[in-house]
């Protein structure tokens, strides 16, 4: 009975989610905008595979002459940003519930010389077939949107190599409580994502609220050209059909009991600056909730794992990594250059460094410096 109730629940959820990424596709920018695709630079399986390098262990994408890669829940953008920086030999499975968001993603993807599965389908779904053996998985933004996020992690695990590597960003629930103060408020004035008129009403009243709070207006203001004028991202941040409140205690111990080791914490915005970089060295469960509880530490969690696997007598031989020569007459990425440490630095040497982190990736320079 509770078993047949619980698979009535998750078929609920799965079904609330798709229905709201089939009416509003996420991200959703347009098809023809052109991307600038070097932001993109921790978001792939060769930066992930350098921070197992640094511990002195060697990731499968490295090794293996096809090396897989899983989009779990892909959104319309995420295919065709991973495949400038993903060898050929990297087959691309993109995955989604929502089939308009495969079908953009397929439509951007178009001209890209990649391999390319595309499926729609839910992850949480043991009939539904997901690529065996996969050398990396990308799940960014997702697993707070599914029904049973554990389960689905055990699943997404068993579906990968050992040692194989895995980015998944979850919300920082903590510091989301006014997003679901408003979210509950929403609905308890019945406003539907589904009605404009609705939509219109909340933005409205969002925009009054500013004027009545100098701190609401501290959060909502930076939303204003990315979230709040966009339906697509409104509804996600506002009406979602499922967002999971699950803090990070649960997250690490979902990773943990999935037999997957946490290798590295990404601190976009610098907030974590007084530990020891957390893309090296992920940080203590104690250090992150206590930084969470006083709002030290406000963005979600994008974090890198692996598959735990048994240490490997035999070295394999690495494969050669060669990123198109292209690439090196692009723009360093903006975001490197947001810090005040950083944000003086001349463009010659931010070339330097741009053609620097190429050639680490490559494997072709020595570990970096903790
Ligand atoms: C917030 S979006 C993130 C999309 C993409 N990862 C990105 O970062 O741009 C969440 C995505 O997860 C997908 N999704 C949600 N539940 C899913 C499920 N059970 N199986 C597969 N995809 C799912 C949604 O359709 C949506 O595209």
């Amino acid at each position: 009975m509770m078993e047949s109730t619980n698979s009535l629940l998750s078929l609920d959820i799965n079904t609330r989610v798709k229905m709201q990424y089939e009416a509003y596709p996420y991200p959703d920018y347009s098809l023809f905008i052109p991307l600038r695709n070097q932001e993109a630079y921790a978001s792939h399986s060769l930066f992930a595979a350098q921070l197992l390098r640094e511990k002195g262990r060697t990731a499968p994408v490295l090794t293996q002459a096809k090396a897989p890669i899983l989009i779990a829940g892909c959104g319309d953008i995420l295919p065709f940003v991973l495949s400038f920086w993903e060898p050929i030999s990297h087959a691309i499975h993109a995955v989604d519930i929502s089939e308009r968001n495969i079908q953009r993603a397929r439509f951007r993807s178009l001209l890209r010389p990649n391999t390319f599965y595309w499926q729609v389908g839910n992850i949480e779904d043991t009939a539904f077939k997901m690529p065996e053996n996969t050398c990396h998985v990308d799940s960014y933004g997702v697993l707070h949107h599914l029904a049973n996020p554990k389960k689905a992690l055990q699943r997404l695990h068993d579906h990968m190599l050992p040692g194989a590597t895995m980015r998944v960003m979850v919300y920082n629930s903590g510091a989301r409580s006014w997003i679901r103060h408003l979210q509950k408020a929403f609905i308890l004035l019945g406003l539907s994502p589904y009605d404009t008129t609705d939509l219109d009403a909340a933005l409205r009243l969002l925009t009054h609220m500013q004027t009545l709070s100098p701190m609401f207006k501290e959060r909502i203001f930076p939303m204003k050209s990315g979230i709040l004028h966009h339906s697509a991202r409104f509804v996600d941040t506002f009406f979602h059909a499922r967002e999971a409140r699950l803090s990070i205690d649960f997250w690490l111990e979902a990773f943990a009991s999935a037999d997957l080791e946490c290798i590295g914490l990404f601190d976009r915005y610098a907030e974590l600056d007084d530990l020891k970089n957390p893309l090296l060295h992920f940080p203590k469960l104690k250090d992150l909730q206590s930084r969470v509880n006083d709002r030290r530490f406000e963005n979600n969690f994008e974090i890198f794992l692996t598959r735990k696997a048994p240490v490997s007598q035999t070295t394999e031989p690495m494969k050669k990594i060669k990123f198109p020569t292209r690439w090196s007459i692009k723009m360093p990425p903006k975001a490197w250059f947001t810090y005040t440490e950083t944000n003086a630095i001349p463009l010659a040497m931010r070339f330097r460094l741009w053609w620097t982190f190429f050639k680490t990736l490559s494997g072709s320079l020595p570990l970096l410096d903790a």
